[in-house]
């Protein structure tokens, strides 16, 4: 092998452990990123209950009551929306929500800790609400 295949079989090999980092998602990985971010506002146990929720206007969701309250299949795309929160549009009775919008947040934490381009900060961020989204899934409650 010569230095420039050598060079190009690495390139590749990082390329595709990249890819399966990326292709990540599960209710695991979901689960710690909620303990992370969620967990302050909707408590640990998701009932809406978190420290911070008792000082905002609006108080956070019941996350365990969303299947019960949408009545239906669980509305993962939809959650995904609201996750994000970049395309949602401002719902709030006063034009502006107390969720902070995740999808902005992931994405800038990509690009500025992780120093990820655009691109594949919008996609990390997207695997990662699809991760909250699952984990969100196994703690609902009749
Ligand atoms: C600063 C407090 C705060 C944090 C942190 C927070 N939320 Fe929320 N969340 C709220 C509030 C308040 C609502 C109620 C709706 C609103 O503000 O429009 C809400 C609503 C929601 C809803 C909508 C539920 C429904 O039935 O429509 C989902 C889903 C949700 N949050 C998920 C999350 C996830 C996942 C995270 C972590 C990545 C998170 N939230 C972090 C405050 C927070």
């Amino acid at each position: 092998m010569n230095s420039h295949t050598m060079q190009r079989a690495v390139v590749a090999s990082l390329l595709s452990i990249t890819a399966a980092a990326w292709a990540q998602t599960s209710a695991g990985l979901g689960r710690a990123d909620y303990m992370d971010n969620c967990a302050s506002c909707h408590g640990i146990s998701a009932k809406g209950d978190g420290p911070v929720g008792s000082f905002l206007v609006k108080p956070p969701a019941d996350l365990t009551q969303i299947a019960h309250r949408y009545g239906g299949p669980f509305p993962q795309a939809l959650l995904k929306e609201v996750i994000d929160g970049r395309w949602s549009g401002d719902r709030g009775p006063h034009g502006s929500r107390d969720m902070p919008v995740w999808g902005q947040v992931f994405k800038e934490r990509a690009m500025t800790q992780a120093g990820d381009s655009s691109t594949t900060a919008e996609w990390s961020a997207s695997q990662r609400v699809a991760s909250l989204v699952m984990y969100l899934k196994t703690l609902q409650q009749p």
